[in-house]
């Protein structure tokens, strides 16, 4: 494969190579060092935007690092980039397709225009019609085929069909209709079905059908047992109407399934899944929180799509993101981000953060089809605090491998509990200090340690971290929260010039397990490498 041409590859842009050398000299600096020789660092690094507080302080950077990072994104086109992807440019050039998730909530009255078509007023189309819907289930008006109210709800998706929605139940789950159950199918592993139904009585559940091309095995596999399930109690196919609805772009697929495409929502295909969870895959979050909390919540995400389109990138909350992780990424090597919500709420929210970052900047070409000639997108993880710190946390203190941590924490907490608030919190603030500070073996042994154990207790600090605020966690919150991160995404695929709104790779897994699906269900002769053959033996002699 050919590799990033000299002169053009991201290697060769003054503000890389000002980069590289600036790194040498700043490698060596401890985070105590540049606290000391500027007392105002911990106010100074800090931006604010849309109800969010970011203090990015305790990073290894300096003023000349955040200059160079800046006139990096110049170099890169970022501002140009920012105004292609609201312009509505067809920026997924692998698949040909505008990437629009800011058009879905974008005001009602603005206009962005895709091939020739304003696509803002059928998105308040949607949103409406899906808001007509959600009144009458919430209501009781919507009715299962034997009369009852509809008491449970059953998503059927995988990916952003899936991942959006569970994280944002659960996020929300405080705003949310506790009269109704709220289920997520997404694994093709019959268990996940047979568990999210076994308590649910078929005349009182509604099943939404979510998948962007309504061909995805797993979803249609359940979709289907789902069918089966309802029907084995109501058993007419006329009550399939009142107990399913499809969220998709595919209404000819739909159709073919049985549902009336009447009861189906859909969507476009500028809208990737990964940045689906606000158009009508999010109909499980309108039935949760009702559609006045869901438009709060599209509010929240484009509160943060006009910071970032408008505001100057020293200031510019997912471009400091954004531009801190490709910093540790190529300069540092560090291959994973944690991300730490201290918010029980957020549980899901890491898990939905892996799909976005890592299904849109796990490449290894650039746009120009070139191999890439640095790192892109890292590994992201996470758990919601304080459990992490009883399990992973040693390693991110006193491992070998530099983890750049973003903890997330809230002034108030929405189940305000004796001290529990004040001590989650403090553990936030107290983890933040621990990894950039550390402790001296001097300390250590000032506290008086044996010498052999004093190497085990220092902690060596100069380990970063952003620290993330707001005032609470509110469906708004949510959805300027989450844009954040779609934008950090969207700024560091811009500096890597990779296409952050494809996912060939997802491709030939798929393709190899229909074949392999056939196979273990006949007994053709096999064909594959030795080993994938004897494992395909194994099973079917013991299945
Ligand atoms: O396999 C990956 C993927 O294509 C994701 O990008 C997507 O979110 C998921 O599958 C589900 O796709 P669909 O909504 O079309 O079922």
């Amino acid at each position: 494969m050919v590799t990033e041409s000299q002169g053009t590859a991201l290697f060769d842009r003054e503000a890389w190579k000002a980069l590289t050398a600036h790194h040498e000299e700043l490698e060596g600096k401890q985070l105590k060092e540049l606290f000391a020789a500027d007392p105002a660092r911990g106010t100074r690094y800090t931006a604010e935007a849309a109800g969010l507080f970011l203090d990015y302080s305790k990073n290894r950077v300096d003023d000349t690092t955040l200059k160079l990072l800046m006139q990096l994104a110049e170099e890169c086109g970022l501002k140009d980039k920012i105004e292609a992807m609201f312009r509505g440019d067809k920026i997924n050039v692998t698949e040909g397709r505008a990437v629009l998730h800011v058009a879905l909530r974008a005001p009602r009255g603005e206009s962005i225009v895709v091939d020739g078509q304003d696509v803002v007023p059928e998105v308040h189309q949607v949103l409406d019609k899906m808001s007509g819907f959600a009144d009458k289930v919430r209501s009781g008006e919507w009715k299962g085929f034997t009369g009852k109210r509809i008491k449970n709800v059953v998503n059927i998706g995988i990916g952003g069909s899936d991942l959006g929605p569970v994280m944002a139940y659960e996020a929300l789950r405080h705003y949310s209709d506790r009269e109704k159950t709220f289920r997520f199918v997404s694994n093709v592993d019959g268990t996940d079905f047979v568990e999210a139904v076994r308590d649910l009585n078929a005349d009182e559940t509604l099943f939404l059908v979510a998948s962007k091309t309504f061909t995805t095995q797993e979803t249609m596999t359940n979709a289907h047992s789902a069918r089966e399930w309802a029907l084995a109690t109501l058993k007419d196919d006329a009550a399939i109407a009142k107990h399913f609805v499809a969220i998709s772009t595919n209404a000819k697929e739909v159709a073919k399934f049985g549902i009336d495409t009447e009861n189906m929502f859909g969507f476009w295909d500028w809208v990737g899944g990964r940045y689906s969870m606000d158009s009508a895959i999010g109909l499980s979050t309108m039935l949760a929180i009702g559609p006045d909390q869901f438009r709060e919540m599209l509010a929240g995400f484009h509160a943060m799509d006009v910071h970032f389109r408008t505001t100057p990138f020293a200031q510019n909350l997912p471009v400091l993101l954004g531009l801190l992780t490709v910093w540790y990424t190529d300069f540092f090597d560090a291959q994973t981000m944690a991300i730490l919500p201290y918010e029980q709420y957020l549980k899901r929210f890491p898990a939905y953060l892996q799909q976005l970052t890592m299904e849109s900047n796990g490449k290894h070409v650039t746009l120009e089809g070139a191999h890439v000639s640095t790192e892109t997108g890292p590994i992201y993880w996470g758990e919601p605090g304080t459990n992490g710190q009883h399990s992973f946390y040693q390693l991110i203190h006193q491992g070998t491998r530099l983890i750049p941590c973003d903890f997330i924490g809230f002034f108030k907490s929405l189940n305000p509990l004796g001290r529990h608030h004040d001590m989650l919190m403090a553990n936030v603030f107290a983890q933040a200090e621990a990894l950039a500070f550390g402790k001296t073996a001097e300390q250590v042994k000032a506290e008086g340690t044996a010498d052999w154990l004093v190497p085990h207790r220092v902690f060596e600090g100069n380990r970063p971290s952003n620290v993330i605020l707001a005032e609470e966690l509110t469906p708004k919150l949510l959805g300027t929260l989450v844009a954040l991160y779609e934008h950090s995404v969207f700024t560091q695929g811009a500096i890597w010039n990779i296409d952050s709104f494809d996912q060939w790779g997802v491709e030939l897994g798929k393709v190899l397990a229909t074949r392999i699906l056939g196979e273990l269900e006949g007994d053709a002769a096999l064909t594959h490498d030795t080993s994938t053959n004897a494992l395909i033996e194994r099973y079917r002699k013991n299945k």
